[in-house]
């Protein structure tokens, strides 16, 4: 064994204890939960980030290796960013990944498995994050990114209330071609007004 795969067990591990000791970290929602991902999530991220209808044609795709995914994972913030989407009965549907980009804002990205696309598992986790965003994390701002032509992901964010606040000719670059982003946000006093009514 040599020292990498050490370090690796040993921050697993602490996740691991970490993820246990923080049961909060859970975000319960309607029809889908948020779970901070754990060890037993790396064989559902490995296969399906693998997986080039998962990741979409909108992103990337590059096949990741094992040691890959690995070091991706270790390099996250413990609990707070990383989430599977689990459906009640702790089958596993998806991601949402949320970064905090400065004071107060949190960008977040999605993905859902095919096979079960068109069912609201992504707008359920949507609507679940935001809501956790707003009221535990004290956001100000949610905002995501997506392009013009990902109508199932725009429709995602409209049902949520996002609303479009911009344009990005230069989004995403996909095999040396840059495809365009649109850019939307979220408010607390929007999410507030939409939840109040
Ligand atoms: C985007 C994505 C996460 C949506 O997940 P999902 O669980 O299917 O989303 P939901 O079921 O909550 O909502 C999808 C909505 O888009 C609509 N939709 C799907 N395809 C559509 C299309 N081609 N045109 C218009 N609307 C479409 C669905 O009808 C549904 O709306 P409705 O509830 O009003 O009928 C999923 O398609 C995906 O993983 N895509 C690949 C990765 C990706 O693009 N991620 C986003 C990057 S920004």
């Amino acid at each position: 064994m040599v020292l990498t795969d050490v370090i690796f067990i040993f921050l697993w591990k602490t996740l691991f204890i970490l993820r246990y000791i923080c049961l909060s970290c859970l975000i319960v929602g309607k029809l889908v939960n948020l779970k901070p991902f754990g060890l037993e999530d790396f064989e559902f991220l490995y296969k399906w980030n693998n997986d080039e209808e998962y990741v979409g044609k909108f992103e990337p795709f590059e096949e990741v290796s094992r040691e890959e995914l690995r070091d991706w994972l270790i390099s996250v913030k413990i609990g707070l960013e990383w989430f599977i989407i689990e459906t009640k009965q702790g089958e596993k549907v998806g991601q949402l990944v949320a970064r905090r980009k400065n004071d107060g804002v949190i960008n977040i990205g999605y993905r859902v498995i095919p096979d079960v696309r068109n069912q609201g598992f992504c707008t359920a986790a949507v609507n679940t994050f935001v809501e956790h965003a707003f009221k535990n994390l004290k956001m100000v701002k949610v905002t995501a990114e997506t392009n013009p032509k990902n109508f199932a992901s725009r429709r995602v964010l409209t049902k949520v209330g996002f609303k479009e606040v911009g344009y990005k000719e230069k989004s995403v670059e996909i095999n040396g071609i840059w495809l365009e982003g649109i850019l939307y946000e979220l408010t607390f006093e929007e999410w507030k007004k939409n939840t109040d009514n």
